[in-house]
């Protein structure tokens, strides 16, 4: 075949592939399986209810209720594994029958705080961006700073400049990954580097680019000398607060301009730095509204058809992540359907065996992919390719297949000036009052998790989505080194998508009929998160107490009712082993899992429901916490070498302390107990299943009695921790269960 032929053919071939995952029959069977002793502990439960008066009728009930919990929502996390599909994108089909036919993209990088995500941390993002291999007359790349930090745009003007070397770098070279900071920061042979002058002096370059922004943020103010080389300079007067700004649009490239040349003179994409207007006492509806504010100057400014959305400090690792996002969007037979594409979260800080299970390798490669099985890929708000009319509120239809926006700018004789003007009326605070921004156009405001809430709705309007996670990680970004930060994170967003479960979107009622029941089962995996703290509270609070007291909750070992607690018990957890070593985690790393669950759940969960029920009433506002991304050295330390992280005597860390000493306590008792009385020896074997709790529950702490009452460093538990839950714990001992 000549080569005019082989196009010809390539042109009509589906531009991606769907495999199932095997074994979706015997995964239902053995589910089956689980539920029928899940029915018998149920029915045990039910039969075997201690009589008015007798010693632990109500713990006993109270049992029942948390398994009738637990059990519900094992229900909700089978259908997702049922139906696991993985995407294959073929990007060199797309390379040889469409590179004509690109469409424009714009790239949105998000960042709200100087101190909290520094400016040298964004601009690696955005390098990394600035360099991926597309098209540059077709790339755009936004910088929207909600900080509204002239450090910030500093360090923007400083990677423009840098660029020019940094893109013909990557490219002759074919550098990977195409942040500065992650390719200089890896360990090199001097032999393997092709051209050492050049890397030398690009690294030189970029160091003393990093040098030069910190110098700037150390002093605390922009030099004269600095400020006269940029006219955007002048939109800081002192007037410019974080919380209170005019709106500041400055295209600091502009990609149509013949003199935008890198070193090599190839063209430059365009760059934009965006501080949309922010006023006191106005709401300004947090990153969603940061987003939508993007959405409508960068229609003004590109108009790309494409948008991807990143946290600034999730670095492009794969130059080629564009062009296979865009094989789901261009295919010819399918692509008309799919709203956006979502990557996983992946972190390029994980250490081995993971202690604060920052990634979670089962939700990543069987949960959200089983979703995306059903056209329901979740939207997490980062590493997501959309579709600029889906995402503005287009509804699907069959008909109206897209054309592509192929056309560059180049066109455009607007002047900088006028798109400038132009951008700063559609990033005023006043513009959306009266629209549909937020409700049916843009991210929906108005709940702290927006993203899952705008994929949802995305769905009911008919858009499919896939869910995306190639073997070569696309988006890395920076996971929270201390237990302190990931446990605020999990709160705000179990708070928030419990407070979606209880609004109009629950994913039941609104997405019924419009998606399939599967996948509203798989929204709730996650929206019922808060929920899900009451009954593990309950399973590691009574079995202690009752133990103590030598009141039985379990049958007998020998009992036949025993045998479903243990089939449910150990299939359950053998099954995620398995699962979990499938997908490239370590048993030690499944451990590390199982006490991360315990802990969010006790705490992050349980404070997010408590919050959740307190807003319901109408007693308190939405916050929102912003988290650090970087960590203090002696942290980072310790985080490397796999130590916990406490260090202050925060009210979650006495509840885990708290927890943690009853099931140690009233296992100390229990033993001593056994010794001591001949009555309680004789009960053994009914409370021998409460034992076995409680000690998984005291090896699970392991790490907290450490902190507790072995380390000396910083990160340790200080000792007020220790008086105050030996003195809960006391208490506790003292209420009569029965
Ligand atoms: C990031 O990209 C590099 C290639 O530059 C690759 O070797 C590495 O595996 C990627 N990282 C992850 C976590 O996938």
């Amino acid at each position: 075949m000549g080569r005019e032929e082989s196009v010809k053919a390539e042109a009509g071939l589906p531009l991606f592939d769907i495999k199932q995952a095997k074994g979706r029959v015997c995964h239902q069977l053995f589910s089956s399986t689980v539920f029928f002793g899940i029915c018998l502990i149920w029915f045990y439960r039910l039969t075997n209810i201690p009589g008015a008066g007798q010693q632990g009728r109500m713990s006993w009930i109270g049992m029942f209720i948390s398994e009738l919990m637990f059990s519900f929502y094992w229900i909700l996390t089978q259908p997702v594994r049922w139906n696991v599909s993985y995407y294959l994108p073929f990007k060199d089909r797309l390379l040889h029958s469409y590179e004509e036919k690109l469409p424009g993209v714009d790239i949105f990088v998000c960042t709200a705080d100087p101190i909290m995500e520094p400016p040298a941390m964004v601009i690696n993002t955005i390098l990394s961006v600035m360099a991926y291999n597309y098209p540059p007359e077709k790339l755009t790349i936004y910088l929207s700073d909600d900080g509204g930090s002239n450090f910030t745009f500093y360090a923007l003007l400083e990677a423009s400049h840098f660029s020019k070397r940094w893109i013909p770098f990557c490219r002759k070279f074919s550098i990977e990954p195409r942040s500065p900071e992650a390719y200089f920061s890896q360990h090199f042979d001097a032999q393997n580097i092709v051209n050492p002058q050049e890397w030398l002096a690009t690294k030189k370059q970029y160091e003393d680019m990093k040098e030069r922004i910190q110098a700037v943020i150390n002093k605390g103010s922009i030099s004269e000398e600095i400020k006269n080389q940029h006219k955007g300079f002048l939109e800081w007067n002192h007037n410019v607060t974080k919380q209170n700004h005019h709106p500041i649009v400055k295209i600091v490239i502009d990609g149509r301009d013949k003199k935008s040349l890198d070193n090599d003179g190839i063209q430059l994409p365009t760059l934009v730095y965006l501080a949309r207007e922010k006023k006191l006492n106005w709401p300004h509806n947090f990153k969603a509204g940061a987003m939508n504010a993007l959405i409508r100057v960068s229609s003004e400014i590109s108009n790309g058809d494409i948008i991807l959305n990143l946290d600034c400090d999730m670095y492009a690792n794969n130059t080629d992540a564009i062009r296979e996002a865009l094989c789901f969007f261009i295919d010819e037979q399918r692509g008309h359907q799919i709203a956006y594409v979502q990557h996983p979260q992946n972190f390029n800080n994980i250490i081995k065996n993971d202690i604060y299970a920052n990634n979670p390798h089962a939700v990543n490669k069987v949960e959200l992919a089983g979703l995306g099985g059903y056209g329901a890929a979740l939207f997490c708000g980062t590493g997501c390719f959309h579709r600029r009319n889906s995402l503005c509120g287009s509804k699907y239809s069959n008909e109206n297949k897209q054309v592509w926006n192929v056309k560059t700018r180049k066109g455009d004789k607007r002047t900088i000036n006028e798109l400038e003007q132009r951008s700063k009326v559609l990033a005023s605070s006043i513009y959306e009052k009266g629209t549909q921004w937020g409700k049916e156009m843009g991210l929906v405001y108005g709940c702290p998790v927006e993203d899952i809430v705008t994929g949802l709705t995305i769905q009911c309007r008919g858009w499919k989505s896939v869910y995306y996670n190639p073997e070569r990680e696309a988006f890395l970004g920076v996971a929270p080194a201390t237990l302190d930060i990931c446990l605020i994170q999990f709160k705000r967003w179990s708070e928030g998508m419990f407070q979606i479960f209880f609004s109009k979107y629950c994913p039941f009622i609104y997405g019924h009929k419009k998606i399939k029941l599967c996948a509203q089962m798989g929204y709730c995996i996650y929206l019922l998160w808060a929920p899900l703290s009451l009954p593990t509270l309950y399973y590691v609070i009574v079995p202690p107490l009752c133990l103590l007291q030598g009141i039985p909750l379990f049958p007998k070992v020998s009992s036949p009712w025993f045998i479903p607690f243990v089939y449910v018990f150990l299939s359950r957890n053998i099954y995620s082993i398995v699962e979990a070593l499938r997908c490239g985690s370590t048993i030690k790393a499944w451990w590390n899992l199982q006490r991360m669950v315990m802990i969010r759940r006790t705490t992050s969960f349980f404070f997010a429901f408590v919050d959740t029920i307190i807003k319901k009433l109408g007693l308190s506002q939405t916050t929102f916490v912003l988290t650090a991304k970087v960590a203090a050295e002696d942290v980072s330390k310790r985080y490397e070498q796999q130590v916990m992280e406490f260090g202050s005597s925060s009210i979650m860390f006495t509840l885990i302390a708290t927890l943690a000493m009853l099931n140690l306590i009233s296992l100390a008792g229990a033993a001593v107990k056994t010794v001591m009385l001949v009555e309680y020896l004789k009960e053994m074997e009914r409370l021998i299943s409460q034992v076995g709790v409680c000690a998984l529950v005291v090896m699970l702490n392991a790490p907290v009695f450490e902190a507790l009452f072995l380390r000396k460093d910083k990160g340790r538990l200080p000792f007020s921790v220790l008086f105050k839950s030996v003195v809960f714990v006391s208490l506790a001992c003292l209420i009569p269960v029965r």
